[in-house]
């Protein structure tokens, strides 16, 4: 594992990759037959994406799909995930494929087969067909079987070229950004739609799943954020500034904020598709109504799965404070604990998002994950950060914020490898900068730098440390030189 020179290894066959999302890159969003996704449209409604930016254009990867390819390959990379627009394949989300649209796809898997680059296809990344949402969405149960004919439309076109299949990408967002708090697409701001849609996409998940079986699809598997929740000892209550109260009760409100707070943001969705049940500790109003939940449901969603897939980003950190009197980088806690408050700690870098910067996390997460899944191959299926990335006078982008984070994130993985995570592959968000949607083209992840105006790329420094870690399949020792 750690070779004469100090690098950490990868495990031979390791699934080097890099990660995007179709409406986030494709552009053409009426091009060839596509209807309308509820992103195009709560992109086009004023006031919801930072400065009226749409995915209309993007990367223009529709187009530019060959040369994105090419730099994929040219950066030795093994593996991509994309993902596959519903409404382009099926423009209202039922009845007959759209032959155009599955062309495209055909086209891209074949350019990557070309290039030896193994193809990871996410079935949902977020672009649910209008018309269904004008039909109810995620909150209504028979989006979940229309999902599953789509599935079924995907895996027999393009099945023999797919090596590896994900449902559903981060579906929490999808029931909290989307339906909760309305700053994603929907844009609905209602609990009991959330709680709902969080069921449907699950039944979503399982039946996709059975559908993929039934045509002997590869390998299957859905990919959830996961955060590890990290309580702080030294909260306010020390220093006298917080409530004042008994340590051990002190202790036992934290203890209980972290599981309700787990149970909220991983819990939800990971113990369903492994354990067929829903937390024990989530809220209830962030639960199903027993009445939505059918017979057999639970078993359904708990499918069995050749992988589970993992995007990482940051924790939650938990102390203890007054959500009606907040100090500095204090937040209202989600889970509403009296005397409990999210915190985001000064040691840790944030990125452009506000987003904590913590590689450990990221070990934590994986061997947390293998404790409750034990022998379930994982890959992380994104991780990486937004920066302020610029195009210098020499005409390179020298992002060194993002190789140090790629750096100390690769070293993390690979620690976990080392401590018997069956980590089977890492997927680097993004290849491309592109829409990063509330906050549209402000926000720059990719490891080669668009320019929007020209749609030129050029690789930033991240691409070619991505590279050698890629070619080397090691990751040199920390720290960076
Ligand atoms: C994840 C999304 C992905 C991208 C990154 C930054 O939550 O899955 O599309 O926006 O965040």
């Amino acid at each position: 594992m750690t070779a004469a020179n100090g690098a950490l290894e990868f495990p031979e066959g390791f699934a080097w990759g890099s990660a995007t999302a179709a409406y986030q890159i494709e552009g053409a969003a009426s091009i060839d037959g596509k209807g309308p996704s509820v992103w195009d449209t709560f992109s086009h409604a004023p006031g919801n994406v930072r400065g009226g930016d749409t995915g209309d254009i993007a990367c223009d990867s529709y187009h530019r799909y060959r040369e994105d390819v090419a730099l994929m390959a040219s950066l030795g990379l093994k593996a991509y995930r994309f993902s596959i627009s519903w409404p382009r394949v099926q423009p209202g989300g039922r009845g007959p494929a759209n032959s155009k649209g599955l062309d495209y796809y055909r086209a891209l898997l074949d350019e990557l087969a070309e290039h030896g680059i193994e193809a990871t296809a996410t079935l949902y990344h977020w672009d649910l067909p209008q018309e269904l949402q004008d039909d109810g969405g995620w909150p209504v149960r028979e989006t979940a079987q229309r999902f599953a004919e789509y599935v079924a439309i995907c895996a027999e076109a393009l099945g023999d070229r797919v090596a590896r299949w994900i449902t559903l990408n981060e579906p929490q967002v999808v029931a909290n950004n989307g339906y909760r708090h309305g700053q994603h697409a929907p844009g609905l701001r209602d609990a009991a739609a959330a709680a709902a849609a969080t069921h449907h996409l699950l039944l979503a998940h399982g039946l996709a799943t059975q559908v993929l079986r039934d045509v002997g699809a590869a390998e299957v598997g859905i990919t959830l954020d996961l955060h590890p929740i990290r309580v702080l000892g030294n909260g306010r209550a020390a220093d006298g500034n917080g409530r004042a109260g008994d340590s051990d009760d002190l202790a036992a409100d934290l203890e209980s904020a972290r599981l309700i707070t787990d149970a909220m943001v991983n819990g939800i969705f990971l113990e369903p598709v492994l354990n067929g049940r829903y937390p024990v500790h989530a809220p209830a109003a962030m639960l199903p109504a027993p009445a939505l939940i059918a017979d057999g449901d639970l078993e359904t969603i708990a499918q069995r799965m050749d992988f589970l897939g993992i995007n990482y980003y940051s924790p939650v950190f938990l102390r203890t404070g007054d959500p009606c009197d907040l100090r500095r980088n204090e937040e209202p806690a989600r889970c509403a604990v009296p005397g409990v408050v999210e915190y985001r700690p000064d040691e840790l870098e944030r990125t452009t998002m506000g987003w904590l910067v913590d590689a450990d996390g990221l070990h934590e997460i994986l061997l947390e994950v293998s404790r409750q899944a034990p022998g379930l191959p994982l890959y992380i299926t994104e991780n990486g950060r937004s920066a302020e990335d610029y195009v210098n006078p020499l005409g390179e982008v020298d992002d060194i914020e993002r190789v140090r984070y790629l750096h100390t994130h690769l070293e993390a993985a690979a620690r976990a490898i080392k401590d018997g995570v069956r980590l089977a592959g890492y997927f680097v968000w993004s290849l491309l900068d592109n829409f990063e949607w509330a906050w549209g083209y402000q926000k720059r992840f990719g490891i080669v730098f668009v320019d929007f105006g020209t749609q030129r790329r050029i690789l930033k420094s991240s691409a070619r440390f991505y590279s050698d870690v890629v070619r080397a399949n090691a990751v040199p020792s920390l720290p960076v030189s």
